[in-house]
């Protein structure tokens, strides 16, 4: 088999560039190792920023978004058992949009097998071969895709990255020693918007998918298994953490349809290109979810690298290929930075004591009570900064 660009993975990265590539009427292929309906279903992150709307909406793929996304304005900042609303429309006249990222994939293979394009499940790559020559080649389960570029967006678990050699490329990581227990749940969210708590026992998040369904997060051990944490406990918790101390609020629950532990790490390769393999999306970065930002990231990367690979096609121009990593790093390490603030602001470090508990609580209280502050959360939470470069 032979293409213009063979793209490693079918997330949001991989499909999202085979889409734009199709719009400069550039050919590609997408190997995914897994089924179309594990993708499909394969419950992640949810929030859009602005820009990715808007990415999305003119590449023709955001009627159901338009639909079925919820528009925001703004997120509570709940601690000390209170609500602290921060307000994105007022303060930076941003607004973010909550849409499961499935739903993203979903309408993405939609739009690519509409117009005839090539995604092949259940073809996992097993090498890339090539990449300093001109004619780099893929090989995955059922055969071989020989293509002019690679790009690799098969997340942070794919192979990709380890065809480039060793010493090419800097790593910069942290882990945190803490987990994220995520449920779906069949109940009507219990508040209008999202609900990023702080409490002594550790992180929780209330967010949701749709008017039905609840999406909620727990901070937990690193090691602790989905066993650990039978429906009754994650409930307890959540009340517990979520609690105002009004009693003017309580949490909905339902039945529990997916269950999930996602350890976190802070993860960026450089550089994020190696002669003709292009990486991007988890394969090339990694965020905490505190910030919401891996789609979100993982998009900007694609838009960039679509733009670059049009250019060198139809005119030559190897320029924008050369700069496609410091194009896309700036706003990586926004989100790094961003993404890491969050977490620290938020949750409970095992190594903490009660003077750095009142310095998160200072830190809070500053944030939501600052108009400075606040705007400062409104640039970043809803992409108004960093968006560019
Ligand atoms: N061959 C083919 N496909 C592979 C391989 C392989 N060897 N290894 C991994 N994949 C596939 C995975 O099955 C997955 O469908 O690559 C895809 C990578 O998709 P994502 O992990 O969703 O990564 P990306 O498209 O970069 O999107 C980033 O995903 O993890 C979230 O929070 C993150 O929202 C961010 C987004
Ligand atoms: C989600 O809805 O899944 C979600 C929302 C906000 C985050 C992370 C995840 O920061």
């Amino acid at each position: 088999m032979r293409t213009q660009v063979g793209i490693i993975g079918a997330g949001p990265a991989g499909l999202l560039l085979s889409h734009l590539l199709a719009g400069h009427g550039i050919e590609s292929v997408v190997l995914e190792a897994r089924d179309r309906d594990y993708v499909e279903h394969r419950v992640r992150a949810g929030v859009l920023e602005q820009p990715t709307v808007d990415l999305l909406r003119a590449s023709g793929v955001g009627e159901r978004l338009d639909r079925q996304g919820m528009v925001h304005e703004g997120i509570e900042l709940r601690f000390d058992g209170a609500g602290h609303r921060i307000d994105f429309a007022a303060l930076t006249g941003s607004t973010i949009t909550v849409y499961g990222q499935q739903e993203v994939v979903k309408d993405l293979i939609a739009a690519r097998l509409a117009a005839g394009g090539t995604i092949r499940f259940e073809a996992k790559a097993t090498a890339v071969d090539g990449i300093d020559g001109t004619r780099p080649t893929i090989q995955f389960e059922g055969g071989e895709l020989a293509c002019d570029v690679v790009a690799g967006c098969d997340g942070f678990w794919g192979i990709a990255r380890d065809a480039v050699p060793a010493g090419a490329l800097s790593v910069y990581e942290r882990q945190y020693p803490f987990a994220w227990l995520g449920i779906l749940a069949e109940v009507p969210p219990s508040s209008k918007e999202l609900i990023y708590c702080s409490h002594e026992r550790g992180f929780a998040l209330h967010s949701m998918r749709s008017p039905q369904l609840t999406r909620l997060y727990l901070q937990v051990d690193p090691d602790d298994a989905v066993d650990a944490w039978p429906d009754e406990r994650i409930w307890t918790e959540l009340g517990t953490r979520l609690a105002v101390r009004d009693g003017d609020w309580t949490l909905g629950d339902g039945p529990i349809v997916d269950k999930g532990i996602t350890p976190m790490r802070s993860f960026v390769v450089e550089p994020m290109r190696h002669g003709r393999l292009f990486l991007a999306g988890d394969a090339a970065h990694i965020v905490p979810p505190t910030g919401a930002k891996g789609m979100n990231l993982a998009v900007n990367d694609v838009r960039i690298l679509a733009e670059a690979l049009a250019k060198w096609f139809k005119e030559g121009d190897e320029g924008p290929l050369d700069a496609y990593t410091a194009a896309c790093l700036g706003r990586v390490w926004r989100a790094q930075h961003f993404s890491w603030w969050m977490t620290s602001m938020l949750h409970r470090f095992p190594e903490d004591d009660a003077f750095q508990r009142r310095l998160q609580l200072a830190q809070l209280a500053w944030v939501t009570g600052s108009r400075a502050a606040a705007t400062g959360l409104a640039e970043n939470y809803p992409g108004v900064v960093g968006t560019r470069g």
